[in-house]
């Protein structure tokens, strides 16, 4: 199932969203578009092409995102080799282009003024040496990532009672991440400390997430996994068989409000009817203190054909308009717990994520 990778790679797994190729100096990207029913991995040899994976989805998911934008100006290095100057503009040009392609995850537009700031301090080097340089950065923001997850992972587990059955929404796992994941990565991490524990994946319309990716992901591993369709999670929070709910996120504000993929707001509301923890696993790159609350977020608006056609039949007649909001926001009233690698964020006593602000990795 692996790609010819010159190295391993630095998801850890046999199996990865994206991974950079140095000998050869491009970007390998899992085409998740293909997933369950073919394991395809593309070369991109050009950033403007891993624009166009991130917009067209073959690359999604928060972190994911962000760490391909970082591969993508590490590219934007490699091709420069004009001046200083010239790599500024290029690596700006691209930054923007890039930070525009899904608005409402801000990992993207953290990663890319990572990115940046690196820029801003290899600039006068040697074109090679830029290059290195601007490896270097998407490398640590990948690898960090990973640790990220593993350590919001044993975190948010402690939280997790033996035996639950966990709903989970869209795909916030190691296809979504540099690896292991966020909300799977606390999923996973329960499993591995011996909780005997089960997940209804959500499949997540209109794009299938959890039924394509989440279902394949956690079968992979061993975790025992059933798919409901979106409308199915009432019912199993009535009969009582869901115990603990854990999502993703693209973006949580000031306040503590959570944006994640459209349906999760439903949930959270269902979740605090039948007295169910709902909780947030994301890493601090997902955090963004500037947006003071949830209506401050940008909501992406994919297009009417992701909701009128599945799998290439038409489900909606044409000329017949669909709404396609991508994201919702859930109140931080909503929100048990927001588990981070630096700790955890319990938003219905009333904490906020800057509470963790100046916390080292894992200390809280
Ligand atoms: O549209 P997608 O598939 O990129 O949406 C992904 C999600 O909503 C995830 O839950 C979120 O990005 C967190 S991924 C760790």
């Amino acid at each position: 199932m692996s790609t010819d990778l010159s190295r391993a790679p630095l998801s850890g797994a046999d199996w990865f969203a994206v991974e950079f190729d140095p000998a050869t100096r491009e970007v390998v990207m899992l085409d998740q578009r293909r997933l369950p029913a073919e394991v395809r991995y593309h070369r991109y040899r050009k950033p403007d092409e891993v624009v166009d994976a991130i917009r067209d989805m073959v690359v999604r998911g928060a972190p994911a995102i962000g760490i391909a934008a970082a591969y993508a100006l590490a590219m934007v290095a490699r091709d420069e080799t004009g001046d200083g100057q010239m790599f500024l503009v290029a690596n700006g040009t691209a930054g923007r282009i890039l930070n525009a392609t899904r608005p409402t995850a801000v990992n993207l537009g953290w990663a890319i003024a990572r990115m940046s700031r690196r820029a801003g301090k290899v600039y006068e080097l040697a074109p090679e040496l830029r290059y290195q340089g601007m490896l270097e950065e998407a490398e640590a923001i990948h690898r960090e990532d990973v640790a990220s997850c593993r350590r919001m992972g044993e975190i948010g587990a402690a939280d997790v009672p033996d035996g639950a059955v966990i709903l989970t929404h869209c795909n916030a796992g190691a296809l979504a991440t540099g690896g292991y994941g966020t909300a799977l990565g606390v999923i996973r991490s329960a499993h591995a400390q011996g909780k005997n524990v089960r997940v209804l994946a959500d499949e997540t319309r209109p794009y299938l997430q959890g039924a394509r990716l989440t279902a394949w992901e956690l079968h992979q591993d061993g975790i025992p996994v059933e798919v409901i369709t979106d409308s199915m999670a009432g019912h199993f929070f009535q009969t009582g068989e869901i115990g603990f709910v854990v999502v993703g996120s693209d973006r949580i504000a000031a306040n503590s409000d959570v944006a994640n993929k459209i349906g999760t707001y439903s949930l959270a509301v269902l979740a605090n009817q039948h007295e169910v923890p709902f909780t947030v696993a994301a890493p601090w790159s997902s955090v963004d203190l500037r947006t003071r609350s949830g209506a401050d977020i940008p909501i992406e608006e994919r297009s009417r054909d992701e909701v009128a056609r599945i799998g290439g039949t038409t489900v909606v007649a044409d000329g017949i308009p669909c709404r396609h909001p991508a994201f919702d926001i859930t109140p931080a009233r909503l929100v048990d717990a927001i588990y981070t690698e630096r700790g955890v964020v319990r938003p219905k006593i009333g904490e906020r994520p800057d509470v963790l602000q100046g916390e080292p990795f894992g200390s809280r």
